[in-house]
């Protein structure tokens, strides 16, 4: 299958490495690139051959810096809304709900919906560059992926609660300290860590692989998701939502009003 924005790569018979391929946008995730990775993931699944999947982020800088604010920062509440739930059932509640064991790979920056990508994977395993954060309300907007449901359920409401208010970016020692990430490993180490991680889990059963991933989620409500949507598409009919999103692209400082 040809894809634009992704390099999938099988590591082995059983093992396959999909890359989301967009460095110069620090591989922010536009509606192609969910798409795509929609795609390539069922395609994974589907193949009985294939018992793990690694994703990452090409280049050295990013896993994935977040949804692409350029694609979305003249879209209306009721886009905004249809753009959350879309990216949800393509790839964030799909990854979560998937029986091939994922493992997030993270090389870098992961923001917004590259965090949420990390949160809703299986197994994440960060390098010692990484720097993970929800930045949205620093642009007038909310995590639309699963953030606000994904990482409190990962680190605890008062610390997601914290993420999410401030903004702040956290490192990766840090992540580890809350539970984010399993590892942290030198950047160079960090495919072979994956890869390591992917055999031991593929020595065992795969049909049990899956089942225990689907009892393990059954201990989750998921009825926060369509919330999360909703106000997500809310947040899009503010001032500050074009002020913020504007801000960005203009590499300014957001002048917020509180409309
Ligand atoms: N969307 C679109 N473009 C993005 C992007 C994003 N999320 N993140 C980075 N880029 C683009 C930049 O605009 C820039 O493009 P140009 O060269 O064409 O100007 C390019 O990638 C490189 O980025 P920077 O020059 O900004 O790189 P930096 O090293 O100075 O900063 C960074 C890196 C701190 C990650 C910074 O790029 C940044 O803050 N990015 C945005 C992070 C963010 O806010 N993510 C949340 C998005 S909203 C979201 O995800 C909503 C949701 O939950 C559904």
């Amino acid at each position: 299958m040809a894809y634009k924005n992704l390099i999938v790569k099988n590591l082995s018979d059983r093992l396959q490495l999909i890359t989301i391929n967009r460095p110069k946008q620090l591989n922010a995730l536009n509606r192609e690139v969910i798409g795509e990775l929609h795609r390539a993931l069922n395609a994974a699944e589907s193949d009985t051959n294939i018992r793990a999947v690694i994703l990452m982020g090409s280049g050295e800088k990013a896993f994935v810096a977040g949804a692409d604010i350029k694609e979305f920062m003249h879209f209306t509440p009721e886009e905004g809304k249809k753009l959350s739930e879309e990216g949800q059932r393509l790839l964030f509640s799909y990854v979560e709900k998937m029986h091939t064991p994922v493992i997030a790979a993270i090389n870098g920056y992961a923001l917004g919906g590259g965090l949420e990508l990390a949160l809703a994977s299986h197994i994440r395993i960060a390098s010692e560059n990484a720097k993970m954060g929800l930045p949205e309300v620093s642009l007038g907007v909310i995590p639309g992926y699963g953030g606000t449901q994904r990482l409190a359920r990962h680190i605890g409401k008062g610390r997601a609660m914290e993420m999410i208010l401030t903004a702040k970016m956290i490192d990766a020692r840090k992540a580890y300290e809350y539970g984010l990430v399993s590892d942290v490993v030198p950047l160079e180490k960090l495919l072979d860590s994956a890869v390591e991680t992917a055999e031991a889990i593929m020595k065992n059963a795969p049909v049990a692989v899956g089942l225990a991933i689907e009892a393990v989620n059954a201990a989750y409500d998921d009825s926060g998701l369509q919330k999360e949507s909703d106000l997500f598409g809310q947040a899009f009919a503010s001032e500050d939502f074009r002020e913020g999103t504007a801000a960005f692209v203009e590499r300014r400082k957001a002048n917020f009003t509180g409309k």
